[in-house]
């Protein structure tokens, strides 16, 4: 944890928003001040790089010729390229470490529509597709920020969904907008995101990882546009992001069947807080179905979803092996929800080969303090035959039915718990305790959220 105790020798003190706003007349001679994990020395302009801002021309290489030239200066002391306003078209290209992305109010990196501007590259080990790279990649790095002030990335996602549904990228991975594998000191801070292929933000076997103050946007029925989603991620802090999507707007994962079972990395010790959601078909925050290096010790807090199909759901299936174990989740406010409660124990998706004796151990899920209106279902928990789903536990939550409710309004198989001040009233396996009981909810900090950021300038 060097990131933890260098950043604390630096006392500044966050903002409420978390970035202080400046005019931009202010800004060229000042320079942007940013909160980031850590500074930098260097400073380069995309435009020294040949890069045209006319949201035609292709800056592809202007971007990969950047990185390239600028790696020696990250090695000593860091450094930061600023994307200045204009609309800059490129198509993949990888970070560095000691390296930040700086996406200023005005500038938008638009995605490429060309596929060949996306190398293929090689399947992750805990799941089977073969893929495109992401728009913006990185692997085995250290320390890199991609933040702004309020700059955008835009996906152009629309000619892929359009490809995608007419049965085009079946078994590839469409491009993601940023994928960052094997690295760790990680913070995505401070930008819009839109319209993406598919997945927004994907950090996979990361640790030490801040996402915050995100605007993710793309149609409610745009296919796979999940927003943020952790992955076999350690120590993991995502706060104060608003995801409007076709998908889930947030999905933790680790790792799907026989694949997950065998990489084994589990996301462990992630904490959301402060999230705004709106998805017709999709979770809030769903956990799986990918979850079979295991999935533990998360914490969620704080959370409005409006629109949404449900809270937080479980999804897995027989196969799927891990675990989803230790969960607290407090402080939700709902509003037009079709399920509140949702786990699904046969979740049908699975690669050639997997185990079908591979069962998934789902238990501890917390629940408490949560409010919700114009409900249609309360819950559908659905554990798996001889394997139930144990230790769920719900307590002060008070859900509206809307005119059009379902008569049945919990349904329970294969599950075990406790409940108290629910309402409507549970099914028969998760009995009320009384109105004395509270699910835990840990007070204990994970370490990310006692990182300080530093000030620093554009
Ligand atoms: C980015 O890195 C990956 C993995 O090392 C590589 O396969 C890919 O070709 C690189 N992309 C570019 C644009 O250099
Ligand atoms: C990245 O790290 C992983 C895990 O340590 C390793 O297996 C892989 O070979 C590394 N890749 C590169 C390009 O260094
Ligand atoms: C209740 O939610 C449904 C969607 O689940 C929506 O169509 C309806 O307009 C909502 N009613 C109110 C009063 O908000
Ligand atoms: C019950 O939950 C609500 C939020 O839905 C909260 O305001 C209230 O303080 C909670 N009550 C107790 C006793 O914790
Ligand atoms: C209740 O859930 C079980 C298991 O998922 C399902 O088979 C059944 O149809 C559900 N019952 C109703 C009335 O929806």
């Amino acid at each position: 944890m060097k990131m933890i105790q260098t950043s604390l020798c630096i006392l500044v003190v966050l903002t409420v928003s978390g970035f202080p706003m400046m005019e931009s007349r202010v800004e060229s001679k000042k320079g942007i001040e940013y909160m980031a994990m850590q500074c930098r020395k260097h400073k380069a302009v995309l435009t020294d790089f040949g890069a045209v801002g006319d949201g035609k021309t292709s800056n592809t290489k202007a971007f990969r010729d950047a990185i390239a030239k600028l790696t020696p200066q990250a090695a000593d002391g860091g450094v930061q390229l600023i994307v200045p306003p204009g609309n800059w078209l490129t198509g993949s290209f990888n970070l560095t470490s000691h390296f930040t992305l700086f996406i200023q109010q005005g500038a938008t990196i638009l995605a490429s529509q060309v596929e060949s501007e996306y190398p293929m590259i090689p399947r992750l080990p805990s799941y089977g597709d073969a893929r495109f790279a992401s728009l913006i990649y990185g692997t085995n790095l250290t320390d890199v920020v991609i933040t702004g002030n309020k700059g955008t990335i835009n996906g152009q996602g629309k000619s892929w969904w359009l490809k995608y549904r007419s049965g085009g990228f079946n078994l590839i991975s469409r491009p993601l907008l940023i994928e960052i594998l094997y690295s760790e000191n990680i913070q995505i801070s401070d930008i819009n995101l839109v319209d993406s292929p598919m997945w927004n933000i994907h950090p996979v076997y990361c640790k030490n990882v801040i996402i915050k103050n995100i605007k993710i946007d793309a149609p409610i029925d745009s296919p796979n546009t999940d927003g943020i989603n952790p992955d076999s991620c350690t120590n993991t802090l995502i706060e104060d992001c608003s995801v409007t999507s076709g998908d889930d707007c947030i999905a933790v994962k680790s790792g799907i069947d026989q694949y997950g079972i065998a990489t084994s990395i589990p996301t462990q010790q992630l904490s959301i807080r402060r999230l705004t959601c709106v998805s017709p078909d999709s979770a809030g925050i769903a956990i799986g179905s990918e979850m079979s290096g295991g999935i533990k010790d998360v914490r969620i807090e704080d959370v409005t979803l409006i629109n949404t199909q449900s809270a937080i759901r479980i999804k897995t299936a027989i196969g799927r092996g891990g675990y989803v174990k230790d969960i607290f989740a407090r402080r939700f406010t709902m509003k037009n929800m079709k399920y509140v409660f949702w786990i699904t124990g046969s979740y049908k998706l699975h690669p050639i080969g997997f185990d079908p004796n591979a069962l998934p151990e789902i238990r501890n899920i917390n629940y408490r303090d949560m409010t919700a209106d114009n409900v249609t279902i309360s819950a559908k928990l659905e554990g798996i035959k001889k394997d139930p789903f144990t230790g769920i536990c719900m307590s002060n939550v008070t859900m509206a039915l809307s005119p059009t409710t379902k008569k049945l309004q919990w349904n329970c198989t294969d599950v075990a718990g406790v409940t108290s001040r629910v309402k409507p009233e549970p099914c028969s396996l998760l009995p009320s305790k009384g109105p004395a009981m509270d699910c835990h909810f840990p007070t204990d900090k994970i370490p990310i959220e006692s990182v300080v950021l530093n000030k620093c300038t554009a």
